[in-house]
């Protein structure tokens, strides 16, 4: 019988349970898969914590790569052994086989392997609707990342630089200074050290980014704004520090007209096809060479907790994922 991890209370890791779990065949518009590789994402720990509450019980994890074992009834864009990743709701990717629906998987091409693609749809389509479609970044400007040693901070800065712009990156620790340079961030803060908006100012020659890509959130947020150019824009995309206090405009958006958005995957891949695009976006951009995907660490499945309270402890510098 396949495993997967189930939670029935939100709380801490220790409410990652690996259980057995039936699995029948898929309905209409289902395809049925066995997962060779999961993505963990900090996202993952909001849905175990209740910051993001879920219906309970149920399953965890947004991301995985896999085959498909059999198509169900309507389903005419997959076959039975096709290689595919997905990086959606419903949870449940934390598992050896489930049913997800057609609409939410992607085709991966040859070359591609499963711990790539489980390591890289979410980071890189995060990525991919940040800087080309949340902010255009253009060739010569330099922007500020958040978390910059950290998954979607591996490519973010990879990204940023094949299309000539550069990266300020800030980091909790310093040896995760070096991981971040060799993602490619221009200059690197240790922000647990350093006052970062300072630093920026400083690197910038007192006029500031014209944005900030902020995944860490609550212990960030206002030193983001102080650091942004007149009408910059601020793109709060995570929590990993805490959610944001309700923001006061007329006190922070309005002295510089800046711009505030706080995007998710869901609100820039609204279909199949633009959920495809994105992803052979990101493969020609591996195939290519321009991004480089370095995995941190791999975690059996069953040892899902002990991932979960390293990310959360930010000992991970870079990418995992958990292996079925
Ligand atoms: N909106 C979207 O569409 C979307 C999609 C994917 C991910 N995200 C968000 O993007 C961010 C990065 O995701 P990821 O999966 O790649 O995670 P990650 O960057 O690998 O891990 C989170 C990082 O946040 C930093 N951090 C700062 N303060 C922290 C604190 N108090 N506790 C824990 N970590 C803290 C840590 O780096 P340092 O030690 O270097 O500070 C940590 O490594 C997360 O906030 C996630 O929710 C958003």
């Amino acid at each position: 019988m396949p495993k997967s991890i189930i939670i029935k209370k939100n709380g801490g890791p220790e409410v990652l349970e690996l259980q057995n779990i039936e699995i029948g065949s898929p309905g209409k518009n289902e395809i049925k898969v066995t997962n060779h590789a999961i993505g963990l994402n900090y996202i993952d720990t909001y849905h175990r914590s209740g910051l993001y509450p879920i219906k309970l019980p149920s399953g965890i994890g947004l991301e995985a790569a896999g085959r498909i074992d059999e198509v169900g009834p309507n389903v005419t864009e997959f076959n039975k052994g096709d290689n595919i990743a997905y990086a959606s709701v419903p949870l449940g990717a934390y598992s050896q086989q489930r049913i997800i629906p057609s609409k939410i998987a992607v085709k991966v091409p040859d070359g591609i392997t499963h711990e790539l693609a489980a390591t890289l749809i979410t980071k890189g389509l995060t990525t991919n609707y940040l800087l080309t479609k949340t902010y255009r970044l253009k060739a010569g400007e330099i922007v500020l990342f958040h978390a910059a040693a950290g998954g979607v901070g591996q490519i973010f800065a990879q990204w940023a630089n094949s299309i000539g712009a550069k990266v300020i990156g800030t980091v909790g620790s310093d040896e995760k200074i070096k991981v971040a340079e060799k993602n490619g961030y221009s200059h690197v803060i240790n922000y647990t050290k350093n006052d970062f908006a300072k630093e920026v100012l400083r690197i910038t020659k007192n006029e500031g980014v014209p944005a900030v890509f902020d995944g860490v959130g609550k212990k960030t947020f206002y030193g983001s704004l102080s650091c942004l150019k007149i009408r910059g824009t601020m793109i709060s995309f995570g929590n990993a520090s805490g959610p944001l206090d309700p923001v006061n405009v007329p006190k922070d958006i309005q002295p510089k007209g800046l711009y505030l958005t706080r995007p998710s995957i869901a609100q820039y891949f609204t279909n199949r096809k633009e959920l495809q695009d994105g992803a052979d976006t990101i493969f020609e951009k591996i195939k290519f060479g321009k991004i480089k995907i370095n995995i941190s660490k791999k975690y059996k499945l069953a040892d899902a907790k002990q991932a979960h309270a390293d990310l959360e402890a930010r000992k991970l510098m870079g990418p995992a994922i958990l292996i079925p």
